[in-house]
This record gives C-alpha cells, structure tokens and sequence, in this order.
C-alpha cells in the first residue's frame, strides 16, 4: 500500500518533524508498505537529506514559474530537494479559493516537473439525489480531460470525502460505502484511461483514518493506499496504523 502522511500544519518544530520522519524510516525499513511523508515545507531539505525508504511529497504545488513571486514555493525548487510526489486540490486548499481549473492545472504542472500528483478529490456532503457522484465526475474531468494519455497514467487519485476528515473513527467512510466509492471513482477514470488503466490506477482513501479503523478500511475496499492527517502527526499513532495491516 501506499501510505502518505499529510502533516497539514500540525507539526511546528523541526525537533518534532525529526522525530516523526525517524520513526517513519524505521517503519518503512521493517513494512511492506511504500511510505510518503508530506511535511510543511520548511521540513522538505532537511527530512530528505540522507538514504531511506520513506518518499516525500509537498501539500501544494505552486503554478509561478519562478522570478519575482514573493512567497511562492516552485514545483521546480521542490523537484530540486528530491520530492517524489505534491498533493494537489487537497480540499483544505480548495476551501481557500483552488478552483478546478487551477487544481488541472497544478496536476499538469507536476508531471512536468516528473512529481506525482496526488490528485484530492471528494463531495463535501452526501445527498439522496446523487449530486455528490457528479460532483467527483466533474473533479476527475477537469483534471484528466485536457491530459494526455500517458499524463493521465501518472496520476495518484486520493478519495477524501470533505465530511470525513479531520474527524474521528466513527466519522469516518464505512468499509462498505468505500468499495462502492472506488468502484465509481475507477467507472469514471475508465473513460480517460483505455484497456487496464482505470484498474491499474492508484486510488487511495483519506479522511480519519486511525489504528482502529485502518483495518477494516483496507481490506476489500480496492484501495491502493491512505492519505493520513492527523493519524500520520504522532509517533506511535502513525506506527500503531501502518502496523495494523502490516
Ligand atoms: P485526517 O485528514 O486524517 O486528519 O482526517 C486527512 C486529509 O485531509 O488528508
């Protein structure tokens, strides 16, 4: 599995960030489980410095080119520190004024620089019409539709449903809910990738994922992997979840 932990703005020490990136590397050193760990990006140099398993990725992306762009962190500065993989649209963005077509674009211009995207898509609600599915439909199009064919091949999806994150286990999606969620999420991605891709395509679950419903959410639902927030910020949490279905 694929296991990203998103330190949001969690962590704000680099004494704390050290901590948590050792504790993955010796995690990921025993597993079997490819881990990613998305720091703020402040962390991105040191915590990558030196050999291991753990892959890193950014929490954004940003689509300035470079130059006079005060604040901005380049895809091409992170791509420098040897980031593998940027989250892109994770919805806390969103909530900030990302629309879809800058989320397409962010997602082309990662591939660009050979980063991953780890494309965040999920409704903020569930309704009893289906307008949620559509909603997922219309992410996953703006996205995949202007991309090519071997650019859409790249792309990690991470199902996130707004409602379930940040929460707490009882929160979060049912094990059942979830199969059917990646079963319509790899529907969709079949009309953008031909023969197996849509099969074949990374799709992993975020939104309250803890030790104790890591599990249950894991097996049989199809997934691919997890986006961990919160879970991924804490030491034994975050090695108590990966070795729960290690
Ligand atoms: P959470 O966050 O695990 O704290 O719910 C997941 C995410 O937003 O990526």
């Amino acid at each position: 599995m694929l296991i990203i932990g998103n330190w949001k703005a969690y962590v704000e020490t680099v004494a704390k960030a050290k901590a948590l990136a050792l504790s993955a590397k010796r995690l990921a050193l025993s597993g079997k489980h490819q881990l990613v760990i998305a720091p703020p990006a402040p962390y991105l140099g040191v915590l990558i410095a030196g050999k291991s398993r753990v892959a890193f990725a950014s929490q954004d992306l940003s689509l300035t080119v470079g130059g006079a762009e005060t604040g901005e962190v380049t895809a091409a500065a992170l791509a420098s520190v040897g980031v593998t993989y940027a989250i892109v649209g994770h919805s806390e963005r969103r909530a900030h004024g990302e629309t879809d077509q800058m989320v397409a674009d962010k997602v082309r211009h990662a591939i660009a620089h050979k980063i991953i995207p780890v494309l965040c898509i999920g409704e903020l609600e569930r309704d009893s019409d289906g307008r949620y599915l559509k909603r997922l439909r219309e992410e996953l199009a703006a996205v995949y539709g202007p991309l090519s064919p071997k650019e859409r091949l790249s792309i990690v999806v991470a199902y996130e449903p707004i409602w379930a994150i940040g929460k707490s286990a009882e929160d979060a999606i049912t094990p059942a809910d979830l199969h059917e969620m990646v079963l319509y999420i790899r529907k969709v991605l079949s009309d953008y990738l031909p023969g197996r891709g849509a099969q074949s395509a990374k799709v992993l679950y975020g939104g309250s994922v803890e030790p104790g419903n890591v599990r249950l959410l894991a097996a049989g639902s199809g997934i691919d992997g997890l986006l961990v927030g919160r879970a991924s910020t804490d030491v034994p949490t975050f090695s108590a979840l990966v070795k729960a279905i290690s």
